[in-house]
């Protein structure tokens, strides 16, 4: 008997089409012969700039629907792969398709959750996390380098220093014959949608039981002048019915007009303070962020008095019992690690979401959304 490997598949072959509950089959090899003949007669389908997700660059460009379905997809793999015929399904949904990594800026989490995001669903992985080591030391051009990664792989998973590179690299792509997606992973100050997307989509799962994000008071704290999480999350929260935003942040670190500007084409109603104590009673989440120091060109950071925008025991205290904290992490001082041990720290579980998200990312843009088999419930 041959073991195809064709978990989770569908195909008009009767045989085959057995296959999708998950559940490894054997085939008789007369049977296999026919069925090895189909699939080499299926073409590999890449996904265009037609299909429903195509390059990630811009969350101003995700809609509710879409939002949603992110979220139940996120959810479904997390589930899945709660069990060893789960998490072996999954694998099976993506074996052919590979991703480039190129991180030029430092990353912890969201390369690693991509990077094992791509491996859950079998994808195999390549990276250029030091540009010292390719040929751009020679003098190869950013046009050539990102046409060089789509000539060996089928989506290009990126962050730099610089803002819009992502966008450049996905305009490139347009142009070209073999155009493949582009997903930001974070354009220097300006945006990360992908982390925004976990940000939902652990909000959504943390107010599942109260009535979704829908009417929600979401706070945020810190450097939200340069802080391109929480600029990518104030695009999305278009998406939702009723939401109010309270901005508690040093006046030289305040919400960018760009971002009030679109907030305001929403009619998002928001708040600005200095005063944490204040605006503590009333928030449902708080989304804290960290001076963003990497940005300063003279020490503006430590001009900062941030103890005026951490948060500890005593903010605890001030918080709804049913409120969560949030971060992007990596964290400074901003929060204190005694926080971790509150039912409302809610980072840690936000960084884990990321990779069942960008996971969904991955199906969605590939199209496998209906090869999915169901996840215990
Ligand atoms: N939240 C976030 O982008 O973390 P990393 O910089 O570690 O990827």
């Amino acid at each position: 008997m041959v073991d195809l490997g064709l978990r989770g598949r569908r195909y008009t072959t009767p045989a085959l089409q057995r296959t999708i509950s998950g559940t490894p089959r054997r085939f008789h090899p007369s049977e296999a012969t026919a069925i090895a003949t189909e699939l080499l007669s299926e073409t590999l389908v890449l996904p265009t700039q037609t299909s429903p997700l195509f390059h990630v660059i811009d969350p101003r460009v995700f809609e509710r629907p879409l939002l949603d379905e992110l979220c139940s997809l996120a959810t479904h793999a997390r589930l899945l792969a709660k069990s060893e015929m789960g998490a072996r399904a999954l694998r099976d949904l993506l074996p052919t398709r590979r991703a480039m990594l190129y991180f030029t800026q430092p990353s912890t989490r969201t390369f690693l959750s991509f990077n094992n995001a791509c491996h859950i669903l079998g994808m195999r992985t390549s990276e250029i996390r030091d540009p010292s080591t390719s040929s751009e030391v020679k003098g190869e051009s950013f046009e050539d380098s990102i046409r060089t990664f789509s000539s060996y792989v089928d989506v290009i998973i990126m962050r730099t220093k610089e803002s819009g590179r992502a966008a450049q690299a996905a305009d490139l792509m347009n142009g070209i014959p073999r155009p493949v997606p582009v997903i930001n992973a974070g354009s220097g100050s300006d945006q990360h949608p992908t982390q925004a997307l976990l940000d939902i989509y652990t909000l959504q799962r943390s107010f599942e039981e109260h009535g979704g994000i829908d009417g929600k008071v979401i706070g945020m704290m810190g450097d939200l002048k340069r802080g391109r999480t929480v600029r990518s999350l104030c695009y999305l929260l278009k998406n939702y019915q009723g939401v109010r935003l309270v901005f508690i942040a040093p006046e030289q670190f305040a919400m960018q007009p760009d971002v009030k500007a679109h907030l305001d084409e929403h009619r998002i109603p928001y708040h600005e303070t200095t005063k944490l104590d204040e605006a503590l009673p009333a928030l449902d989440a708080l989304y804290v962020t960290r001076m963003q120091t990497e940005w300063d060109t003279a020490g503006e950071s430590r001009a900062v008095d941030l103890s005026r925008f951490s948060i500890g025991a005593p903010q605890l205290a001030r918080l709804k019992r049913d409120a969560i904290v949030m971060h992007p992490l990596p964290r400074g001082p901003e929060i204190d690690p005694s926080v971790d041990q509150d039912p409302r720290a809610m980072y840690w579980r936000q960084e884990r979401n990321g990779m069942w998200m960008r996971a969904a990312v991955l199906i969605k843009i590939f199209g496998a959304e209906g090869r999915i088999p169901d996840a215990p419930r």
